[in-house]
């Protein structure tokens, strides 16, 4: 709670402009009043005027009334943005009948409201799936200079104050990229470090995770990591990384002496990395529910511009904090 509050705090001193595109979905109505009310950011809420008004009034949302409403169908930078997106996508092909079907989607009209600066960030994903969030995203606003591969990470505070830093680890790629290559997950441990740094204020000691520690076992698995371990390091020399490690190695002191001596992360590691989506996943939400941690996420990483996709279990309070952690991703760009 401690480290939300921070980054709220940080979002308050910025004061981004965040675009939420299910404006008249109801928690993402009652979190854009309580980060107005909060000050978090100035919001940008995506929707019929009429219909959100409506919704406002009768949950007696009024901070609602502060916010920037825009209508998809009645917009006055439609046709603007309909020239850019055929501009974007003609390497692929889009014609302006698509283009002019696809901004009255609101997901694609967020996307292009940042691309042409009249958002600074965008959070989604209470009413929509990872996919539909995330494909006008790497479609219009692309990945970040020198990054090719976006991917997820989640900041989890465990109960335990042993582990990570005081509790806190950050775990990836946990929400976007099924299979990546060697080159990729290592591209995926520096988006993770850099994350590490900006978004919680700590120092990354980052564990590449697989089923074997330090030439334990031999598979074309467990080459893909102790690869992506020496790229990684070539792409970022001062990052502190070790792997091939397994978790218990990466996390318990004691462990990580005896099965990986004189490694300086075993038993220190505060960002644990993981071969694929699939351990990533399972990974986050075991510790989630079964250690009982509270996960903040996913946060995106590795697109030009902060944008962010909720679950669709989500809570009210978490796309309040989502809201402050894009505004703070925002301030990084
Ligand atoms: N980074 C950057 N660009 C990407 C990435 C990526 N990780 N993945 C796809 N793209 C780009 C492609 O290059 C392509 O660009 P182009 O159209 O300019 O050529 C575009 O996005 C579409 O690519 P597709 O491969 O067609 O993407 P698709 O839409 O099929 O899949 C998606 C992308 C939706 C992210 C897919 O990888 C996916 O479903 N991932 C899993 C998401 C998920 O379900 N996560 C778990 C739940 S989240 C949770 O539990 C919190």
């Amino acid at each position: 709670m401690e480290l939300i509050n921070r980054i709220k705090q940080n979002a308050r001193s910025v004061k981004k402009r965040i675009v939420l595109p299910e404006g008249t979905e109801p928690r993402t109505l009652r979190a854009a009043d309580e980060a107005i009310a909060d000050n978090l950011a100035s919001v940008i809420l995506i929707g019929n005027k009429a219909v959100i008004e409506k919704m406002a009034a009768d949950e007696g949302l009024a901070n609602i009334s502060k916010a920037q409403i825009v209508d998809p169908v009645d917009n006055p930078k439609r046709e603007h943005y309909i020239d850019m997106m055929v501009e974007i996508r003609k390497s692929k092909g889009l014609t302006r009948e698509e283009a002019a079907k696809l901004i009255l989607d609101p997901l694609y009209l967020s996307v292009m409201m940042i691309k042409n600066g009249d958002a600074d960030g965008e959070v989604a994903g209470a009413a929509n799936s990872t996919g539909d969030v995330l494909r006008p995203a790497f479609q219009f606003v692309k990945t970040a200079p020198g990054i090719s591969v976006v991917s997820g990470a989640f900041i989890m505070i465990h109960p335990d104050k042993s582990f990570g830093e005081d509790g806190i680890m950050v775990f990836a790629d946990c929400a976007v990229h099924p299979d990546p290559d060697e080159n990729q997950l290592a591209e995926i441990a520096v988006a993770t470090a850099r994350t590490t740094r900006s978004i919680v204020g700590i120092e990354p000691r980052v564990a590449m995770l697989s089923f074997s520690t330090k030439g334990s076992a031999s598979h074309p698995m467990v080459d893909k990591v102790v690869n992506a371990t020496r790229i990684a390091r070539e792409m970022a020399p001062d990052l502190k990384i070790d792997g091939e490690l397994q978790v218990d190695a990466a996390l318990i002191e004691a462990i990580g002496r005896s099965k990986a001596p004189g490694s300086e992360i075993a038993g220190k590691a505060n960002v644990l990395v993981f071969p694929d989506l699939q351990s990533g996943n399972i990974a986050y939400k075991l510790t989630q529910r079964l250690g009982k941690a509270e996960a903040v996420g996913p946060v995106l990483q590795g697109m030009a511009a902060p944008i962010n996709d909720l679950s669709r279990g989500c809570s009210v309070s978490d796309i309040v904090s989502l809201i402050a952690i894009t505004a703070t991703q925002s301030q990084e760009k």
